[in-house]
């Protein structure tokens, strides 16, 4: 099957707290952006690459010329107002029969074995696919606005939803669209994906597989990854 990684990245990342979009930001001598594009660039079974970007991203102009040292053909498309148009955007851009692997800028310390274990199960089983890590702290629910604990919620079989998420282009774009015509919330793939009926696998990542939103979890990528390069 043809396979192609959808990466979404043209948010803005306000809870960084920092003058440019986090994808842009630099961890050694490369963005977040063109770590995570290295990953993907090594996973075997991807066919090509899709880069979601924000309109006018003159960041993207600064690292354009880098994306020659790839081996895969990788294109960009401009995205939308949420996380879920720029996926849409991404998959309108794949052929109908394709696998979409889609896959947060913001991850680059997913690991290329995780991403082919993720692949190679989805396919055996002809079902669509996340990564996922089991939740290994006590879980605590708050009233909003509050710091005082109100009850204590059950670990038992509870998942974190993390990327990348493979899914048949065809059922992805059909389950998205479903939901938006029904104003589900729909926070990843997977939950398009369940809220139209379809069932998904979960395959268990790696726990270095973090998506940097704040400004420790760059502190913690780049621990990461300089680690990694060792
Ligand atoms: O903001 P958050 O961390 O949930 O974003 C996850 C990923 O989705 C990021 O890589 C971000 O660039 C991307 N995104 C997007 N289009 C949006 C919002 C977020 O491509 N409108």
């Amino acid at each position: 099957p043809h396979i192609v990684a959808i990466i979404p990245a043209a948010g803005v990342g306000s809870r960084m707290k920092a003058d440019i979009p986090k994808q842009y930001l630099t961890i050694g001598n490369q963005t977040i952006l063109e770590h995570t594009l290295s990953v993907l660039d090594k996973v075997q079974y991807i066919n090509e690459i899709v880069l979601v970007v924000a309109s006018h991203d003159s960041y993207l102009d600064d690292i354009k010329e880098n994306f020659c040292r790839l081996t895969k053909p990788i294109k960009t498309v401009v995205g939308g107002q949420e996380r879920v148009d720029s996926v849409l955007a991404g998959l309108n851009a794949l052929p109908k029969d394709a696998w979409a692997l889609v896959h947060d800028a913001a991850r680059p310390c997913v690991l290329v074995k995780d991403i082919e274990q993720l692949i190679e199960t989805c396919l055996s089983q002809n079902m669509g696919g996340i990564l996922a890590s089991r939740v290994k702290d006590t879980m605590k629910r708050s009233i909003k606005g509050s710091n005082q604990i109100t009850e204590t919620v059950s670990r038992d079989n509870l998942w974190h939803a993390l990327t990348p998420q493979l899914f048949p282009t065809h059922q992805l774009v059909a389950s998205i669209e479903l939901s938006q015509k029904h104003n589900a919330t729909v926070t990843d793939e997977a939950s398009a994906i369940e809220f139209a009926g379809g069932q998904v696998l979960m395959c268990e990542s790696s726990a270095t597989n973090l998506k940097i939103t704040t400004p420790d979890d760059l502190q913690l990528a780049t621990l990461i990854l300089n680690a990694k390069q060792m």
